[in-house]
C-alpha cells in the first residue's frame, strides 16, 4: 500500500483527487496525500481542518473483493490499523469512539472517511480517507473546535515525525487487511473492541431509522454495533452518530 504515491503542496481534498484516481483504474494501493487542504471534507457533509504541514491528510485507493455489506468492515478495520499504528508510535491510550474517531480523552485526533463505488452488490473500489491531527499546536484550532479536538502533539507534549506516522499506519493498515482477506473480519474485531471506548455505556443513537437508545455491546461479524436496548433485546445499527 502506498507505492503509488501523489504527493501536493496545496489541493482542494485528497479524497476527491484519490476518487478521480480511482474511478480511472488506479491500482490498489494507490495513495494521495496533501501537505494542506483548502476544502477537507468530514462525515455527513462537515468540513475538515487541514492546516499546512501540521496534520497528515491522505486518502487510499483499495479494491478489496467484497460484496458492498461488507463496507462498514472496512470502516472498522480501518480505525484499528490506525489506533494499533499511533498507540505503537506515542505509547497514548488512544480509544476508538464508533465507528471510526480515534480519541485521547475523549478529544478527537484523527477521522476517518470511506466512500465506495460498487457494480452489482460487490464493491469496485474503496477510497478511504485519513485526517490525523499530528502537529497542530491549540492557536490552530478555532474556538469551537478546542474542547473537541486534540492534536497528538498537544497530547505527547512533543512534535512527531509526520513520515513515521504514516508509515506505520500503512504497515498496520497491510497487515491487517491481509488478515482480514485469509481469516475474515474476526480477528479484526477483537481488536476494535479493545480499543473501544463506546461499549458497555448506556448511549443514545442517532439512525437513519430513529433513535436508538441503549448499551453498546460490541460488533457483530458483519460491522455493526450490537446493542441491548431496554426491552431487553439486542438490535443492530449499522449507521449512527451519538448524542
Ligand atoms: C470525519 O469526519 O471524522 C472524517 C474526516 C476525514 C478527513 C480526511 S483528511 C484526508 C481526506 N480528504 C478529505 O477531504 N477528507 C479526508
Amino acid at each position: 500500500l502506498g507505492r503509488s504515491l501523489h504527493l501536493y503542496d496545496e489541493i482542494g481534498s485528497t479524497q476527491d483527487a484519490a476518487k478521480r484516481l480511482a474511478e480511472e483504474g488506479a491500482p490498489e494501493g494507490t495513495l494521495v496525500i496533501a501537505e494542506q487542504q483548502t476544502s477537507g471534507r468530514g462525515r455527513m457533509g462537515r468540513s475538515w481542518l487541514s492546516p499546512k504541514y501540521k496534520g497528515l491528510w491522505m486518502s487510499l485507493v483499495l479494491r478489496p473483493n467484497v460484496p458492498v455489506l461488507c463496507t462498514p468492515q472496512l470502516t472498522l478495520l480501518t480505525a484499528a490499523a490506525l489506533c494499533r499504528s499511533l498507540r505503537r508510535q506515542t505509547g497514548l491510550e488512544i480509544g476508538i469512539k464508533w465507528p471510526n474517531d480515534l480519541l485521547i480523552d475523549g478529544r478527537k485526533i484523527s477521522g476517518i472517511l470511506l466512500e465506495s463505488s460498487a457494480e452489482e452488490e460487490r464493491l469496485r473500489h474503496v477510497v478511504a480517507g485519513i485526517g490525523i491531527s499530528v502537529n497542530l499546536e491549540p492557536e490552530d484550532y478555532p474556538p469551537e473546535l478546542r474542547s473537541k479536538a486534540v492534536s497528538l502533539r498537544m497530547a505527547a507534549g512533543r512534535p512527531l515525525d509526520r513520515t513515521e506516522t504514516a508509515a506505520q499506519f500503512l504497515e498496520s493498515l497491510e497487515e491487517l487487511y491481509d488478515i482480514y482477506r485469509n481469516d475474515g473480519f474476526g480477528p479484526i474485531r477483537l481488536l476494535w473492541e479493545a480499543w473501544s471506548v463506546s461499549l458497555g455505556k448506556p448511549a443514545v443513537l442517532k439512525t437513519p431509522q430513529g433513535t436508538v437508545e441503549g448499551v453498546p455491546l460490541g460488533l457483530s461479524d458483519n460491522g455493526a454495533l450490537r446493542v441491548r436496548t431496554a426491552d431487553g433485546l439486542v438490535r443492530e445499527v449499522f449507521s449512527a452518530e451519538f448524542e
